[in-house]
Parts: structure tokens; sequence; C-alpha cells
């Protein structure tokens, strides 16, 4: 007897409904295959589908059992169709009744049966309300994900034996509860609050403009002047998700199975720091199967690379076009598949290898060719595609500290108000622009309408472009991160005291 089951297969961020057909045939030698693109994890399944079974009390037909994974182009791969073909032995074997209702099943078999925490159960939940799927039997530790997607029934399934006695009508497995986003609380992993931080007040305001608008930023100081301690306190600033901008990423983290089981939809924005040894594949994404890289999973967020110039070459130019056009496309044998990667670059570099180049109180000891060498990684297009350029200097802590009492330093908390509101002003402006979301997120074509300046403001543009010689796209990102300084003023309109800020944060003075 046939049994069509449904079930899901990922593509990239794509989720695409499959179907199981499970043939037992009582005549002919007992064998059990499976075709249809399946990958290796999917063969597989068939020891891990059998077992399960029958310690699971059930019989494993002796027979003649083909299944197919249909549409049978597309590449199939994981563990996730273990359940529905066990549902479609159990059903063509006439062990269990599933009855006419469309459902989806997914999820790894281990051989007890239990269910095992899977990938993409997010999208899964996402695909069902679209394609009007009532029911969908998932497990347990992954259920969550689905929960918070609205108009679909989500079982949680603990073990095989489970599943089988729902459909049996002897013990009905409980949906759950749709969680609703407000009950999410958002838990900050914040290590430093910016009013731990002594002196520093321009790198303090940039990275609050940086935050507000989502630029990318570059912080180059000696050693111990406190980059790595301004650019961990970020997190503590950033706006929260937005509803729109929290699916994106809840897709992403399904996907890579980087959601915490029992977990649902992400909220915090995230915050990626991968080593600068981290590979290539690992930054940017690709293998065989292709999977998001760190830069992908920084999407609506912040990637931060401390000691940036020791990428490697091959990483530093692989970044480039991602950080332009905010996705990238990994090609493989079949087409390419394309991830999203809107984030907001945060570099750390000291001057020079040693450090110390340009320090008032101790001598650099590089040579010519070694501070050459390390000044080109960070020269030319790299650098182009970051707003803001900071210098940390190194801050007398001592003294500082001797003053503190005098010091008003500002708590993360009020600092991220004054993000909270500028982003609340972009999200009205660009409310009719899809994937747009703050002024970073702006197209250059949007810029005439949605960013004007005063007359004064575009005289000091115009001159600012000629005297430093700035390229294109250096002019059109000014225009963006003054937006941002005018909307934490609370300005519709840009004056040239904005555009002089931004200036700031990109023309050296002594050009
Ligand atoms: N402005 C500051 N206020 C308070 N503490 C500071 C400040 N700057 C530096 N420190 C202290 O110095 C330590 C070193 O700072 P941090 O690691 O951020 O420096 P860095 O610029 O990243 O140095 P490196 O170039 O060596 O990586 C911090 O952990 C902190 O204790
Ligand atoms: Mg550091
Ligand atoms: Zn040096």
């Amino acid at each position: 007897m046939l049994t069509k089951i449904l079930s899901v297969a990922n593509l990239g961020l794509q989720a695409l409904e499959i179907e199981c057909e499970v043939n037992v045939a009582a005549k002919g030698f007992p064998a059990f295959t499976i075709v249809g693109l399946a990958s290796k994890a999917v063969e597989e399944a068939r020891e891990r589908v059998k077992t399960a079974i029958i310690n699971s009390d059930m019989e494993f037909p002796l027979a003649k059992i083909t299944v197919n994974l249909a549409p049978a182009d597309l590449p199939k791969d994981g563990a996730c169709y273990d359940l529905p073909i066990a549902m479609g032995i159990l059903s063509s074997s006439n062990q269990i009744d599933l009855g006419e209702e469309k459902v989806y099943f997914f999820g790894e078999l281990s051989l007890d049966g239990t269910l095992r925490h899977c990938r993409g159960v997010f999208l899964l939940a996402i695909l069902a309300k679209e394609k009007g799927v009532k029911k969908i039997f998932v497990p347990r530790l992954c259920a969550n994900e689905a929960a918070v997607v609205e108009g679909i029934e989500v079982f949680p399934v603990d073990n095989l034996k489970e599943v089988i006695a729902h459909f049996r009508g002897e013990k009905k497995i409980r949906p759950l509860k749709k969680i609703e986003s407000e009950e999410l609380l958002e838990n900050m992993r914040v290590q430093f609050d910016f009013s731990e931080i002594l002196g520093q007040n321009s790198a303090k305001r940039a990275l609050e403009i940086a935050a507000a608008g989502g630029h990318n930023v570059f912080l180059m100081g000696p050693p111990g002047s406190g980059k790595t301690m301004l650019s961990r306190a970020l997190p503590g600033i950033l706006p929260p998700l937005s509803e729109a901008e929290s699916l994106e990423v809840t897709k992403i983290y399904s996907i890579t199975g980087n959601i915490a089981p029992g977990s649902s939809i992400i909220r915090e924005r995230p915050f990626r720091s991968p080593h600068h040894t981290t590979s290539q594949i690992g930054l940017i994404g690709g293998g065989s199967n292709p999977r998001p890289g760190e830069i992908t999973l920084a999407h609506r967020g912040v990637l931060f690379i401390d000691e940036f110039p020791e990428l490697s070459r091959g990483s530093l130019e692989a970044l480039r076009q991602p950080m332009e056009d905010g996705y990238v496309s990994i090609s493989r044998a079949a087409g390419s598949v394309t991830f999203p990667c809107q984030f907001m670059l945060v570099a750390a570099a000291n001057p020079c290898p040693c450090g110390f180049l340009g320090d008032s109180k101790k001598e650099c000891r590089c040579n010519v060719h070694q501070i050459a060498n390390y000044q080109k990684k960070l020269s030319g297009p790299i650098m182009d595609r970051i707003d803001i350029h900071l210098t940390v200097p190194a801050v007398d802590v001592n003294q500082l500290m001797i003053n503190k009492e005098n010091i008003k330093s500002e708590k993360s908390e009020e600092i991220r108000k004054r993000v909270v509101a500028a982003r609340e002003i972009q999200r009205q402006r660009f409310l009719k622009i899809e994937g747009v979301y703050s002024n970073a997120d702006m197209k250059n074509k949007h810029l005439k309408e949605l960013a004007k300046l005063d007359d004064k403001a575009n005289i000091l543009l115009k001159m600012a472009v000629n005297k430093f010689n700035l390229s294109a796209r250096t002019y059109f990102r000014l225009i963006k991160v003054s937006r941002t300084i005018a909307d934490l003023d609370n300005s519709e309109i840009i004056l040239d005291k904005h555009v002089a800020e931004a200036l700031q944060y990109r023309v050296k003075h002594e050009d």
C-alpha cells in the first residue's frame, strides 16, 4: 500500500514542501530503499527508522519498502525525514491511521525512538501557515520555535511512541499554547556598561551614532586604550529588533540550529565576534551544502572583528561585496544560494603591529616594511565602506580615577533611549520600503527624497568632496551618517552642523 506524507526541505533560507511517498509491497524480496536525491544522512534513515520502530514495540514489515522523496531534483539533507518516513511505513503497513487531514511531520529519530533537536522548525511553521497546513508534529526540543506562528497547531513530540499513540487514539498529544511575543523576555548579554568606561567621550558619541543608524565603525588606537572594552559595551545601547527584523533573524538562527532547545523567537540584536583566525567559509558562509557564515549570523546586528588587520587577505576581500549588497551569494554545483547579511561592522585595530605608532609616550618598534604591510591591508576599498573612523587615544586612567567624582559618565540605558528614539524616526521613515529599517540600509536612490539637506549643508558637503577628493561611495555614506546625526537631533532636515560632525569621522585632520 502507498502512503503520502508531507514534510519540509530547507534550501538556503527557504523552506519547501516535500512529499514523502512510502510504498510497502508484501510481494517481492524484503528490502528498504530511499530514492529522490537523498544525501548520506537521509540514506542512513533506514537504520534509524527500522530500529526506532522496533524499539517502539511496533512491527517493521518484512516487505519491499520504497521511499521516494519528491520533488526528486531538490537536494535533501539532514536526518529530519526520519519521522515522516517512519509514519509512512506504519501507515502503509496498516499499523496506524493518519486520516485525511494535511499535516507535516519533521524530526530525527534516535535508535530508541526519541526525537532529537533539529534545524529549521521555525521556517517549517511559517511554510505550514502559508500552505494552509493546520497541524505540525515536531521534536519537543524545538517546538517553541514554531509556537510563535499563528494559526497552526504545534504538536511537540518526545518520541515515536507518542505519535503512534496519538494516531491510534490511545493518548492524544496536547498542542502547545501559542507563545505571545510580548511574553518573550529580552535578556541582554552586556559585558560592560558605558558608565564604566572613563573618558573617551568622542568614541562614545560615535558609537551612539553608529548604533542609532546601523553604521560601520572602525576604532584605531594603541594597546590598552579601551577599543575592545568600547566594542563590548556596544550591545547595551543597541535598539531592540523590530517584529519584522526579529522574524528575519529567527529564520537564520533556526536554519543554522542556533536557537537553544526550548527557546523560540530571537529578540535580541545579534552581536557576533568571530576571531580573526576564523576561516573564510566560517566568516562568509559556504561549503558543499552551503551554510551561512558569521556575516549572516550578524544580520540586523553587529559583526565585531577585533585585531581587524590580522584577518587573512582572502577574508578581507570576501567581505567587500556582501558589505555593499547586504546579501551574499554562494555558488555551488546546483545553482547558488543567497543569504542576507545586513550587519553593522565594528572593527578594531592598532595603528601598527607593535601598536605605538604615533604614540606620545612609547616609541614604535616596527620597521617601515612592517608598517607599510600592515597599513596596506587597511587601505582602499574596505575602509571606504566604513562610515565612522575613530581614533581612540590612550587615556590616563589614573588621572581619570582621581577625578572620578567630577566625571559625569552616562549609563548605557540613557544612551540607549536616544538610540531607540532615533530608530523609531527611521522606522516611520522607511515604513513603505521593504527590507530597509535603518539609515545605513538606505539605497542611494532613496537619499534624494529621504535625506534632504538644507542649502548650507549642501554647500559644506560639496566643498568637502572637492577638498578631500572623496569617492562617490564616501559621498553617499556621509549623507547617511548625517541623516542619523540629524535624527538624534530630532531634525527633519539635515543641517550643516550634522554634515560637519559626519565629516569629522571621515577625514583625518592632517589631510
Ligand atoms: N577608558 C577606560 N576606562 C576604564 N578602563 C579602561 C579604559 N580604557 C582601558 N581600560 C582598561 O584597560 C583594559 C584594556 O582595555 P582594552 O582591552 O579595551 O584595550 P584595547 O584598546 O582593546 O587594547 P589592545 O589593542 O591591546 O587590544 C580594560 O579591560 C580596562 O580595564
Ligand atoms: Mg583589544
Ligand atoms: Zn609599531
